[in-house]
């Protein structure tokens, strides 16, 4: 199967994308990818319309393409990041018959904080309800305590925490797999 990887964090350090390299590690054998949505100019009508920029005709195609999404991102400001929500924007057109429509995804939140990105995970969610895609029911996968669960790599050195990962993400394989 072929899975797009969406995160709200590009920095050298960031953990979602310890998270995701986590998570395409465990999918060896499905393609994974992986776009630096950073680089994607703000959604505007005027270039969606006139010169949609190479990067983000690409995004929006391996979204058509893939059979299913998992976003993973940190909580800024008891939301999604903006970089996030831009992806979504570009991808959510023409509305309510976009390739995000019937898509399967998961969400993965984390945060240093005790909530671990619960108020970013139900933006997500009322987010991605607008463009009619098909979110995986249970569990709500989030993170808390981020400081004390990854090391100074990113890598997740809490037995529990890669459990509940490996069970979240094998749910979502068995949940995009069904018609
Ligand atoms: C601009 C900004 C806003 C943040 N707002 C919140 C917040 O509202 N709630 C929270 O729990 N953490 C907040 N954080 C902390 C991040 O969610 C936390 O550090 C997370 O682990 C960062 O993930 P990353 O390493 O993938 O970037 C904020 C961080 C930044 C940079």
């Amino acid at each position: 199967m072929r899975f797009m990887l969406l995160s709200g964090s590009f920095h050298k350090r960031s953990v979602s994308q310890g998270i995701i390299r986590e998570v395409v590690q465990y999918l060896q054998g499905h393609e994974c990818t992986v776009p630096r949505l950073d680089e994607l100019s703000f959604y505007s009508e005027d270039l969606e319309a006139e010169n949609k920029p190479e990067n983000v005709a690409r995004f929006i195609e391996d979204v058509s393409l893939c059979d299913g999404i998992i976003f993973c991102t940190p909580e800024y400001n008891h939301s999604i990041p903006a970089v996030l929500k831009n992806a979504i924007d570009w991808a959510s057109r023409p509305a309510f018959r976009s390739p995000l429509k019937g898509k399967p995804v998961a969400i993965i939140t984390q945060a240093v904080s005790e909530v671990g990105g619960a108020r970013a995970q139900a933006h997500l969610k009322l987010v991605l309800d607008s463009t009619i895609s098909k979110i995986q029911p249970i569990h709500e996968m989030m993170i808390s305590d981020v400081n004390n669960k990854f090391n100074e790599n990113q890598s997740i050195i809490d037995n529990k925490t890669l459990e509940r990962l490996h069970r979240h993400v094998n749910d979502f394989v068995s949940f995009a797999s069904r018609p």
